[in-house]
């Protein structure tokens, strides 16, 4: 029998990012809004919760009549539309083997459901795709990542309005005939299971104008399954060499205690996050699945020739995206910390990050076991990294415990190989400092490249790399063997 040691010599390093975190121009060349334009920056002290769950119709209506004036961090990002050509030879620098990145769709369709692409957005993405392989840099791009035109959220109400389905799939079927002959590597939907805790995020769904929020996140998520299948049909005979991943924010849960009560709440736990995959994996919705429906009163449209779709077209690997574990008790009374978009009870064995977000380097081998058995299909961990502020001594960042925090991940990502998973490659959430997905903060770095912005967009957008970028580079060079 073989045994595995080590990254395969064909492993994707590299990192990942989102257009509406780095591109900014989020008005420029005819592209439209989109909902990570709506998102707001609020100073930690104002900040209530995680604030950009709360959007609402009024707010939305004052943010548009100009009402309501805020910053929208987003919108700007760290200007990767005009600086592009210097970020990726940085990248390149550090020897990326791959680069994920998104297609903002409001740049192809403005609104979401014109029949003709916006030319200059097309053309935007041929510009990156060829400097990306003029590094022998792998393209690996997300279709969806929390940028839903406003115009679909406007008609149908983003996702929960079955008429985006056919909308999506004419933007991916543009996108593949365009970038055929660029990008090998897709992936739909950006932590499809965000749209179950932040509907307007995860699929531009005002909840407000539902009579059933919950109902229609869940239809919602229904038609993402079946626009991800239907995207994948297309794939294959566009590009029939390409691969199709979905991507999974997986947050793994312990048991609190030993006492089976919270096992089996964690079990429960696991199987609600661990349903997009199944689906999107397996080709089926799972059994406890329809049990959570008729639990919670939910009734969905679901039609025979969706679920034959679905069935036919899964995905070929499996991406997500691992940060933190999380806890699941029986009877949650404790202290509690933050995660990404969900608390948890704190695990008394971890630390946190500055932001909460709990550290488990061996959760990350446990997830990798956990999705190689349960599924048998390649994995790609493209999303980890440390959210840290950096302190600019002297033009230097000295970031050892971003490199300590990357180093304990990467090590138990080679023991799960080790173990024997299928691991395509690993790629680190924000290789550049970019805009904070859940709270819009520009202080909240992941980079091995700092980015001279401030929370206000104040600065000079200098480019400066950190000690982590020597380090990732010789992870890269020596293929993982240096850690
Ligand atoms: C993931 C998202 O959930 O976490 C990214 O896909 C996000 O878009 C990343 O940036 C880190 O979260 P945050 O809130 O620290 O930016």
């Amino acid at each position: 029998m073989d045994t595995n040691s080590g990254f395969k010599s064909t492993f994707l390093w590299g990192g990942a990012t989102a257009a509406n975190q780095i591109e900014g121009a989020y008005d420029k060349d005819g592209k439209g809004m989109s909902s990570a334009d709506f998102i707001e920056f609020i100073p930690k002290e104002e900040r209530v919760g995680d604030h950009h769950m709360e959007i609402n119709s009024e707010h939305i209506q004052k943010i548009l009549t100009g009402e309501h004036e805020g910053r929208f961090p987003k919108r700007d990002g760290i200007d990767f539309y005009n600086t592009y050509k210097e970020d990726i030879q940085l990248l390149a620098e550090m020897g990326f083997k791959a680069f994920r990145m998104s297609i903002h769709w409001s740049r192809i369709f403005p609104k979401g459901y014109e029949q003709e692409p916006n030319e200059a957005g097309l053309a935007f993405y041929d510009a990156i795709f060829d400097t990306l392989l003029s590094y022998d840099i792998e393209p690996v791009v997300t279709l969806s990542h929390y940028e839903t035109p406003f115009g679909l959220t406007e008609k149908y109400n983003g996702w929960a309005g079955r008429q985006v389905i056919e909308h999506f799939v004419h933007y991916a079927e543009t996108v593949f005939k365009r970038y055929k002959n660029k990008v090998k590597y897709w992936m739909t939907f950006n932590e499809i299971n965000i749209i179950n805790i932040s509907p307007f995020t995860g699929g531009g769904i005002i909840s407000d104008r539902e009579t059933n929020p919950m109902e229609a996140s869940y239809q919602a998520l229904h038609h993402q399954f079946v626009a991800s299948s239907l995207a994948t049909k297309k794939l294959k005979s566009i590009i029939p060499n390409a691969k199709m991943g979905c991507m999974l924010a997986r947050m793994i849960h312990y048991p609190n205690t030993c006492n089976p009560e919270d096992v089996l709440k964690a079990q429960q736990d696991n199987q609600m996050n661990l349903l997009y995959t199944d689906v999107q994996s397996l080709g089926e919705y799972p059994t406890y699945y329809k049990k959570f429906l008729s639990d919670n009163e939910l009734t969905l449209n679901i039609t025979d020739s969706d679920l034959a779709i679905i069935k036919q077209y899964p995905v070929d690997y499996i991406s997500f995206s691992y940060y933190m574990s999380l806890l699941s008790s029986s009877s949650p009374e404790g202290n509690i910390t933050q995660g990404n978009l969900m608390n948890s009870l704190k695990n008394p064995y971890l630390e946190s990050s500055d932001w909460g977000w709990q550290i488990d380097p061996t959760g990350l081998r446990v997830v990798l076991n956990e999705l190689w058995d349960r599924y048998k299909k390649p994995l790609f961990i493209v999303e980890n990294g440390l959210g840290a502020k950096d302190i600019v001594e002297d033009g230097q960042i000295h970031d050892n415990y971003r490199i300590e925090y990357l180093k304990k991940h990467i090590s138990e990502a080679k023991r799960a190989v080790e173990d024997g998973v299928d691991l395509m490659g690993y790629l680190a959430w924000g290789p550049i400092d970019l805009v904070s997905m859940s709270t819009s903060e520009m202080t909240k770095r992941y980079g091995f490249i700092y980015v001279d912005q401030d929370d206000y967009g104040n600065g000079s957008k200098k480019r400066i790399k950190k000690d982590s970028f020597n380090w990732y580079k010789n992870i890269i060079s020596t293929n993982g063997s240096d850690l």
